[in-house]
């Protein structure tokens, strides 16, 4: 079996704060050196990449105000990932740094821009985590009168995704940018620097129909959840066949599912850490609504938590959430979905590191996928606790089995992701 790539996903926002383990970093966590100290101890471990996840506006879907976003933390306050990315790749050697930034919020020739500079100072590193965002807010944020229409949004993207290619072929040829096209012009000689590796290892998560196309056309690593062995498979099935219609290779797109391990030293006590971590107290089923309010951009408020999620209710936010907790409360409800696990997992990963390191790898036996992403369930909840679990527990069983890299290959974030 192949190697497994490995990354890690993280929301530039305070750190766990309501364990014994909060430390001090809930006061300092905005001058990023938690977040710089996180890089380090993924590059020690030997993972692929960490992505800097980004949305930058308060959140007021839930009950209409964004008092409870600030009970809770799961989406605010958040601090730019963009200079984070800079201060990580001084720090670091190896580790790729994908950085979020939004198709709908940025010019073309900014972003590139930026992404070519970060690709230069962290000499070959640089991802761009691609999204169109779906918050009306941060449209209004940037002066626009509102944001586009879900399927728009991702023709927009189309475009402006093949025009920061050409301008960053241009940095190579010095040939200037004549660019004339539905949504974006841009005319003359780009003034960036040559990224080392041509262009930013492009990263994206389509849930919808519309953004799956999108993801097969443009990138090299899709990060997803779809739920449970089955989904998964049909999920990478999915991507390769749209790939394939586009007459692309689908080997040169690796397909990562989100996933929150939890572990113990006896499966026992993962299972009991695992129950009190999602057990529907009141204030784990707030953070849940606010979540799910904040993600699909609708008031989940409004619905009945002893009842499954209406059929017909719709979004111009994030389909994929929507979606999936329609499917997941059908013949059940809100209440007992929220209280399986975190909302954003692939697979239920429950036990000692030996233990969810063969889950990981019946997964991959089964799905054919090629990695995993970690993640730990937003802002306020990542702890050095949990990333020792994870760093120290899992990673080096998977590395005992093959499974995960020992050392860094050379070159580039694309050379070295080739090997996996
Ligand atoms: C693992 C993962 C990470 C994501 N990261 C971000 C992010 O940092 N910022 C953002 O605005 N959207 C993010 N999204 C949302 C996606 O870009 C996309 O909008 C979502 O998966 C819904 O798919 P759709 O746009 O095709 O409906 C993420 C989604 C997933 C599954």
């Amino acid at each position: 079996m192949k190697r497994m790539a490995l990354g890690w996903f993280v929301n530039f926002m305070p750190p766990a704060w309501r364990t014994p383990w909060a430390g001090t970093d809930v006061a300092d966590w905005a001058d990023g050196r938690f977040y710089v100290e996180v890089a380090r101890a993924l590059e020690r471990a030997r993972l692929d990449f960490v992505v800097l996840e980004d949305s930058s506006v308060v959140p007021q879907n839930h009950g209409g105000s964004a008092r409870t976003e600030f009970m809770v933390t799961t989406k605010a306050p958040k601090n730019d990932p963009l200079p984070l990315a800079g201060a990580i790749a001084a720090a670091t050697t190896h580790l790729g740094i994908v950085t979020t930034m939004s198709t709908s919020l940025y010019p073309p020739a900014h972003l590139a821009r930026l992404q070519a500079s970060l690709d230069v100072l962290s000499r070959g590193r640089a991802g761009w985590n691609v999204v169109t965002s779906f918050e009306e807010q941060a449209a209004q944020n940037v002066g626009l009168d509102t944001l586009w229409e879900h399927d728009q949004r991702y023709d927009r993207a189309d475009e402006f995704v093949d025009l920061t290619q050409r301008l960053w072929r241009s940095t190579r040829d010095g040939t200037p940018v004549e660019h004339a096209g539905r949504f974006f012009t841009a005319t003359g000689r780009f003034d960036a620097p040559r990224p080392p590796q041509g262009s930013p290892v492009l990263c994206q998560a389509g849930g919808s129909p519309r953004g799956l196309d999108f993801a097969a056309r443009h990138a090299e690593v899709v990060v997803a959840v779809p739920q449970g062995v089955e989904a998964m498979a049909r999920y990478r099935r999915d991507l390769r066949e749209r790939r394939e219609r586009a007459g692309l290779d689908p080997d040169a797109c690796r397909v990562l599912f989100m996933v929150t391990p939890v572990v113990g030293e006896t499966d026992a006590e993962a299972r009991a850490r695992h129950e009190r971590m999602w057990a529907p107290t009141d204030w784990n089923l707030l953070r849940k609504l606010v979540f799910a309010s904040n993600t699909a951009e609708i008031d989940f408020a409004r619905f009945d938590l002893d009842e499954p999620v209406p059929a017909d209710a719709t979004t111009n936010g994030a389909q994929s959430l929507l979606e999936q907790l329609k499917v997941r409360t059908r013949g059940s409800s809100l209440r007992a979905a929220f209280a399986q696990d975190g909302l954003a997992e692939s697979l239920p990963l429950v036990g000692t590191p030996e233990t969810v390191a063969d889950r990981m790898q019946e997964a991959m036996d089964v799905v054919g996928g090629d990695g995993f992403l970690f993640f730990h369930g937003g802002g306020g909840l990542l702890s050095r606790r949990y990333l020792t679990d994870v760093l120290d527990g899992i990673v080096p069983e998977l590395q005992r089995r093959g499974l995960a890299q020992r050392e860094y290959a050379p070159g580039t974030f694309r050379d070295k992701l080739a090997t996996a």
